[in-house]
């Protein structure tokens, strides 16, 4: 008796406790059983190409490519991306052997790292392209990038935090004592002393020279979370320094806000190189909200600027593409709704092969913006509440207009839904219906042993460039990883 009353109260709990899960379309488990293989898939073949045979231990190749075109070497941004990408598999692992195989990547990786911090070069530090045997680069190249060396702190400040919260030594990392030998210190003191050096410096796609917005961005959250790592570590005086600059970072962002166009504009200070990029718009502006994002509000997903831009790039790129004006398509044998894919910046003329144009979709933004998506999922839901500004109100009007996904609760703005509401449930389902195109996007286009490419035909929607792109597989697998968790929040598993 006692026992049935019971039961018959956990089952009060536990639906009350879903009454608010959304119904998954039909199509997710579909989808969802396409995410789980090919993470797996591009799980292994991302760590392939770290140590890869022929190369020296720790040095990433950015795809397995080696000619037409030629991406068989390591650059320190794709590297970056790419280990710390791996401290995050570390930390969630429990099991021992893959826990030691994860360790062993990234202290090949550091100790690469630092073989390359410490071979003279015309740009030192901010160098971004290497061999894989860890000579600098000697051809022409768009140099110096620094979002480099601060990517690099970025990926080993995480492993070296992981290694402290095991009680491990991290003084080859950073120790007070031996500011010229400690890795994570030695990125960082560059990265302190050089983010406004002049305007001389190359975007991510080593295209054009000014000052960046990704790579201000990277540089903040470097230069903080190295701040946090040297007051751990007993370096008050670095950490006051590092805190100064990130503020001057942070104070001298808003430059690169357009109040005409509405959105961020990739470069400021513009000094050379590509010239064409007239509309200054740029999906390396939102992979620095996926990239640098601090949970902090500054330019994060959620942010009024971030969702603007947003709004822009997908009108920008809809028309662009042969492959856009599909809808629909099958995956895992059962038709799903699919998102617009997106590439670089409208004006990219770059084929994967030659810069004669016209540009292509690429796989690491399409799945970039799906975790978009789905960090705005997460983001809600930890803080119980959604503030409806006009820029929001923008973006869920473009989800309906683009998508066809409907608002049966109306959003207003000014207005803040809070968890428990119907417009906040609808809010947080239809996002992750939208996360959801993207992702489908993606699998569509992925060949279907889940071999990425850099890009995809605009017309034929075919890999084409750089086939492996390391960086591909690990935008997959960290829209993967969040695609989990905000289904958790929607659906309840
Ligand atoms: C892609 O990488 C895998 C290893 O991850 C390799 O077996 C395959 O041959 C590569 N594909 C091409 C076309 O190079
Ligand atoms: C890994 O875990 C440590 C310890 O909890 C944490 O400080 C660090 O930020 C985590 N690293 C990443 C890359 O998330
Ligand atoms: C911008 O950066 C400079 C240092 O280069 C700093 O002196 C200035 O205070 C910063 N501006 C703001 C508004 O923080």
């Amino acid at each position: 008796m006692k026992l049935s009353i019971q039961i018959a109260s956990l089952a009060a709990l536990f639906s009350a406790a879903i009454v608010n899960a959304a119904t998954a379309p039909s199509y997710n488990s579909a989808l969802s059983s396409w995410v789980n293989t090919k993470t797996i898939a591009a799980q292994t073949r991302l760590l392939a190409n770290i140590s890869p045979a022929g190369a020296s231990a720790g040095a990433v190749a950015a795809a397995t490519s080696t000619s037409n075109p030629n991406y068989w070497f390591h650059w320190t941004r794709d590297a970056g991306i790419t280990l710390h990408e791996v401290s995050i598999w570390l930390n969630s692992t429990t099991d021992s052997a893959t826990t030691d195989a994860y360790k062993q990547k990234l202290n090949d990786y550091s100790t690469f790292s630092r073989q390359l911090q410490t071979t003279s070069s015309t740009y030192g530090i901010g160098t971004a392209k290497y061999y894989m045997n860890g000579a600098p680069f000697t051809g022409a190249w768009c140099m110096p990038q620094r979002d480099s060396p601060a990517m690099r702190a970025v990926s080993l400040i995480g492993y070296a935090r992981y290694l402290l919260s095991k009680g491990e030594d991290v003084s080859v990392y950073y120790d007070r004592k031996l500011p010229t030998t400690s890795i994570i210190k030695t990125d960082l003191e560059y990265v302190a002393s050089n983010w406004n050096a002049d305007n001389n410096n190359c975007d991510i796609w080593e295209e054009v020279r000014g000052n960046h917005f990704y790579t201000r961005m990277i540089q903040r959250r470097a230069l903080i979370e190295g701040a946090q790592l040297a007051s751990q570590l007993n370096d008050p005086g670095a950490a006051v320094y590092y805190n100064l600059q990130a503020g001057y970072i942070s104070g001298n962002m808003t430059e690169f806000w357009s109040s005409t166009n509405n959105y961020i504009q990739t470069t400021i200070d513009y000094s050379g190189g590509l010239d064409y990029k007239a509309s200054n718009l740029d999906s390396q502006v939102f992979l620095a909200a996926l990239h640098s994002g601090l949970d902090d509000g500054f330019y994060t997903v959620e942010s009024d600027q971030m969702l603007s831009t947003i709004v822009a790039i997908i009108n920008a790129f809809q028309p662009l593409y042969g492959i856009n004006s599909m809808n629909s398509a099958i995956v895992n044998s059962v038709s799903m709704p699919i998102s617009v894919a997106l590439g670089r910046y409208p004006e990219d003329k770059y084929t994967g092969y030659n810069s004669n144009g016209p540009g292509n979709p690429w796989s690491l933004i399409t799945s970039g913006m799906a975790e978009y998506h789905y960090r705005l999922i997460e983001t809600w839901s930890k803080d119980g509440s959604i503030s409806v500004t006009s820029a929001l109100s923008s973006f869920l009007d473009q989800l309906n207009s683009k998508y066809k996904i409907i608002f049966t609760n109306s959003y207003a703005v000014g207005t803040t839904y809070f968890s428990g509401s119907a417009t906040y449930a609808e809010i947080l389902s239809n996002l992750m219906l939208a996360g959801d195109m993207y992702m489908a996007c993606v699998a569509f286009h992925t060949d279907s042993n889940g071999q990425m490419y850099e890009e995809w035909n605009l017309n034929t929607g075919y890999g084409q460039g750089a086939v492996n792109l390391t960086w591909s597989y690990g935008a997959h697998t960290a829209a993967a990883r969040h695609r989990a968790a905000a289904s958790k929040i929607v659906y309840g598993n």
